[in-house]
C-alpha cells in the first residue's frame, strides 16, 4: 500500500500544468459503446479510474488501446462487438462511477446486467434516478442479486425530470436518448461542464443534443452513431486543488492548461477569504502573500461551489483567521478529512452537514488515513504547511483521480515522495486490450 510521505512548510513557487478532467473522460469513453466505429479521446489523465474503465470496457468485448506517451494521453476504444454487455460487481465496487455503461449498453444492445454499486465513504449514492429516466425511455428493469437488468427492443423518446440534480444521472439518460426513437426532453439536468464535454462528443459522433450546460436539454433520436475525435477538457478540480496548494503555502503558483471559466465559483470564494489571483482564460496565478481570512461556504450544484472541493477548502480554512461554516449540500457523509485534520491541530466541530472551522491553528505533521478521493487531496494540502514529515496512507484514493500529484508538487517546490510498494508502471500505463 503506498504512502505519501510529506514535509510542510515550502512556498510553492512555479508552473503546474493540469491534467484531463477524470469527470469527463469516463462518461466518454462509455459513450464509445454507442457505436461500432473508434472514438479516440485525448488529453486523458492518467489515473487508476480510467485503467478501470479500461477493464470494464475490454471485458464487455470492446477494443480499448490506451497510451500515455510524451506526445498525448489518448485512448481509441472500438466497441464493434459487445459479446457481454454487463458491468461485474468486481469492478463497479472499485469504481461506482461504472453505472454510466447502464444508459449506452441498453441503447446500443438492447440489454444491460450492471452492478448496483453499493455505498462509498462519501454517501449511500443510490442510482435510482437512472434507473428511473431508463424506465421513462421504455426500458423493462429488473433488480435481484445485486444487478440491476434492462432490457428494451428500442428506447422510445420520452419527457424526463429529474427529482434531484444528478451528474451521471444526466449523463447516463442522455447517452441513452441519443439512440431512442422520437425526442427527448431531460429537465432538472445537471449543468456541469463534464455534461456539456459529454455532448460534445456525442454530437461530434452524430447525435442531436441541445441545451447540454443547462438544465434542460433536447435530444433528437437517431437510428446510429459513428466513431469521433474528441479532446476531455481539463480537470476543475484538479485546478482548484493546486490553487488551495498555492494560497495555503504562501507560494506564486502558476496553474496551466485549465479552463478558468469552469472556476469562477471557486474563485470568487477564495477572493472572499483574501486569495490574490491573477486569471486569464487558460491559466490561473495564485500568490499566497496575504493573510487568509475565514468564509463560510455552502456546496452546490454547478455553477455553484462544487462539493469536489469542499475538503480542499475545510483544509484551507484551518489556516484562516475567524470561523468558517463549511455546509455541504449533497453529499450526506462528506466529512471523512475533518478528523484527520484535527489530528494535525485543526479546530472543527461537525453538526450534521456543517462543519465549524476556527482558525488559524498552525497544523503539525501526523500518520494520517486517506479515506476518499477529495479527503486525500486535503489530508496533502494540510501535511504542505504543518510542521514536520506527515505520512498519508491508503493514497490509492489519491491516485484514482491526481495524475502524478507528487510530480507536480515536487516540481514547484514541495519536499515529498511515495513510499511503500510501488505499482509497476504498466499497472497504470501503457496497455493495450
Ligand atoms: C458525480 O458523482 C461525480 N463523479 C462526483 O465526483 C461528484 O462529487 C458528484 O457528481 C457531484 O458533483 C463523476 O462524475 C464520475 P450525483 P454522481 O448523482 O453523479 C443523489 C469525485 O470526487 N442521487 O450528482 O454519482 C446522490 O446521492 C467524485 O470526482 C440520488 O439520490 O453524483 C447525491 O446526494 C465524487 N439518486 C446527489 O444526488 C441517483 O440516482 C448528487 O449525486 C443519483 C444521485
Amino acid at each position: 500500500m503506498d504512502k505519501l510521505v510529506i514535509r510542510g512548510g515550502n512556498p510553492l513557487l512555479g508552473t503546474v500544468r493540469i491534467s484531463g478532467a477524470k469527470n469527463a473522460a469516463l462518461p466518454c469513453m462509455a459513450a464509445a459503446l454507442l457505436t461500432d466505429e473508434p472514438v479516440i479521446l485525448e488529453n486523458i489523465p492518467q489515473v487508476r479510474d480510467i485503467e478501470t474503465t479500461r477493464k470494464l470496457l475490454a471485458a464487455m468485448g470492446a477494443e480499448v488501446e490506451l497510451g500515455y506517451g510524451r506526445a498525448h494521453h489518448r485512448t481509441t476504444i472500438c466497441a464493434k462487438t459487445l459479446a457481454a454487455p454487463e458491468a461485474s460487481y468486481e469492478l463497479v465496487k472499485t469504481m461506482r462511477a461504472s453505472t454510466l455503461v447502464l444508459g449506452p449498453l441498453v441503447a446500443r444492445c438492447g440489454r444491460a446486467r450492471v452492478s448496483l454499486p453499493g455505498g462509498c465513504a462519501i454517501g449511500a449514492r443510490p442510482i435510482d434516478l437512472h434507473i428511473k429516466g431508463l424506465e421513462h425511455l421504455g426500458a423493462k428493469i429488473t433488480q435481484e442479486h445485486g444487478y440491476v437488468e434492462a432490457a428494451t427492443d428500442r428506447l422510445q423518446g420520452a419527457e424526463i425530470v429529474f427529482d434531484k440534480i444528478t451528474v451521471t444521472g444526466t449523463e447516463d439518460l442522455l447517452m441513452a436518448a441519443t439512440l431512442a426513437d422520437g425526442e427527448t426532453v431531460m429537465q432538472n439536468c445537471a449543468r456541469e461542464p463534464e455534461v456539456a464535454d459529454l455532448a460534445a462528443l456525442l454530437n461530434a459522433m452524430g447525435a442531436k443534443i441541445h441545451g447540454a450546460g443547462t438544465s434542460t436539454i433536447h435530444v433528437k433520436g437517431v437510428s446510429k452513431l459513428h466513431g469521433a475525435k474528441h479532446r476531455i477538457i481539463p480537470d476543475r478540480i484538479e485546478a482548484g486543488t493546486f490553487i488551495v496548494a498555492g494560497a495555503m503555502t504562501g507560494g506564486d503558483l502558476n496553474i496551466a492548461g485549465c479552463d478558468s471559466h469552469h472556476l469562477t465559483a471557486i474563485l470568487q470564494k477564495l477572493a472572499e477569504t483574501g486569495v490574490k489571483t491573477a486569471v486569464k482564460p487558460d491559466s490561473v496565478r495564485v500568490m499566497g502573500d496575504q493573510p487568509l481570512k475565514a468564509a463560510d461556504l455552502n456546496t452546490e450544484e454547478y455553477p455553484g461551489f462544487p462539493t469536489d472541493m469542499q475538503a480542499q477548502y475545510m483544509a484551507l480554512a484551518t489556516q484562516a483567521e475567524g470561523t468558517s461554516i463549511v455546509v455541504e449540500n449533497i453529499f450526506e457523509n462528506r466529512f471523512m478529512h475533518a478528523q484527520e485534520l484535527v489530528r494535525m491541530g485543526a479546530n472543527i466541530k461537525i453538526e450534521g452537514r456543517r462543519a465549524i472551522v476556527r482558525g488559524k491553528t498552525p497544523l503539525s505533521a501526523a500518520a494520517v488515513l486517506a479515506s476518499d478521493l477529495r479527503a486525500s487531496a486535503s489530508l496533502v494540502l494540510a501535511a504542505l504547511v504543518a510542521d514536520g514529515e506527515t505520512i498519508i496512507d491508503r493514497v490509492y484514493h489519491l491516485d484514482r483521480g491526481y495524475e502524478n500529484i507528487e510530480e507536480k508538487l515536487k516540481g514547484v517546490g514541495a519536499e515529498i515522495r511515495r513510499v511503500g510498494d510501488l505499482l509497476p508502471k504498466r499497472a497504470v500505463g501503457l496497455t493495450r486490450d
